[in-house]
């Protein structure tokens, strides 16, 4: 039985894992907080984690049936992140682990993202080429077993989730913009305008988006009136979007043909995206690939997919976490 804990940006979330199974999972968002601001601001983010956590704690063991005291194991994300929200939930996991005499184990957020489409399957495991999309991060990497993964390309600049936001805030939607652009490209012509794709022909692994945006940038600038038409406005999110699933699609199908892999996976808060989550389907299918993807309730961020890497590592003998040990907010896959 392990409870874990995620902090690392702008939810608070509480979980608790046994066997592979996921007893209680709850995410407490800030999204509404922050929207004002027009981004996450991290001060804010950790004063309001400090203040939700104990009631995000409480729930989360009471929907799950148990107390504190059945915990085997406290787990809680250690980096990547925003350094003082990670703070306060590593810092509760460990005091937590102190006072009942547990093991306490710190876990990277990305390789939390990286297993999450095989949440509640592990026994379907197969090797796999993984892409990580989020707001703060676009990753491809190479997993070729279970706890064993290799980075194989990066964003060089902004993340594919930045690239939905900043986009969206020129065209003046709220944050975060994701979700909105999905919602309006949906009615949207992805033809009417034509946007860059940086680096879809570059033979490497990596991302770049800033370029996406800059140009999005001086399209309205040229075009001010645009915006005051409505249709306008969804076939722009749907240019917009049709060129980062373009290239998020083209580079993940590309890497999973060198490198002789069978089997895409796709992870964090842009796999919630409907033209991602279809055009990777569609690929996938025409290059005879498995395709898994995080269910929608694992792509956002949540501490049941940190509980389930926890539990994984600890039975497979991986070391436990100092209770000295520190966050470390720039922690690599
Ligand atoms: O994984 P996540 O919850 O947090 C980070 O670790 O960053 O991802 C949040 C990101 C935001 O940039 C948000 O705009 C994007 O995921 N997102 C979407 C959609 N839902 C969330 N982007 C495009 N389409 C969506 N439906
Ligand atoms: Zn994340």
């Amino acid at each position: 039985m392990i409870l874990a804990i995620e902090t690392s940006c702008d939810e608070t979330s509480v979980a608790v894992v046994r066997d592979g199974a996921i007893l209680s999972n709850v995410v407490s968002s800030q999204i509404a907080l922050h929207a004002e601001y027009g981004g996450v601001v991290p001060e804010l983010a950790a004063r309001e984690h400090l203040k939700n956590f104990p009631s995000v704690a409480r729930t989360a063991l009471v929907e799950a049936g148990i107390s504190a005291a059945n915990l085997d194991a406290v787990a809680a994300t250690q980096g990547p992140g925003l350094p003082t929200a990670l703070l306060v939930g590593f810092k509760a996991a460990q005091a937590m682990a102190f006072a009942l005499r547990k093991p306490f184990i710190g876990i990277n957020h990305h390789e939390a993202h990286l297993y999450s489409p095989w949440i509640g399957d592990f026994a379907a495991f197969e090797p796999n080429v993984s892409l990580i999309v989020s707001g703060g991060h676009t990753i491809l990497a190479r997993v070729d077993s279970e706890l064993n993964h290799h980075v194989l390309g990066s964003t060089l600049d902004d993340a594919a989730g930045e690239c939905f936001d900043k986009t969206g805030k020129l065209i003046g939607l709220p944050y975060p913009a994701g979700p909105e652009i999905d919602k309006l490209a949906e009615q949207g012509d992805p033809k009417a305008f034509d946007f860059p794709r940086p680096l879809i022909n570059d033979p490497g692994d990596d991302f770049s988006f800033s370029g996406l945006k800059t140009s999005v940038r001086y399209f309205l600038r040229d075009n001010p009136d645009l915006l005051s038409d409505p249709k306008k406005v969804r076939d722009l999110c749907a240019g917009i979007q049709t060129a980062i699933v373009d290239v998020l699609v083209t580079k993940t199908i590309r890497a999973a043909r060198r490198t002789g892999m069978r089997c895409v996976t796709a992870s964090g808060g842009v796999t919630c995206n409907r033209a991602l989550r279809r055009e990777l389907e569609k690929a996938c299918k025409r290059n005879g690939f498995a395709l898994r993807l995080a269910d929608q309730k694992y792509c956002t961020d949540n501490a049941a997919m940190i509980g389930i890497l926890a539990e994984r590592k600890l039975s497979a003998g991986a070391a436990i976490t100092r209770l000295d040990a520190e966050i470390e907010p720039g922690m690599a896959l």
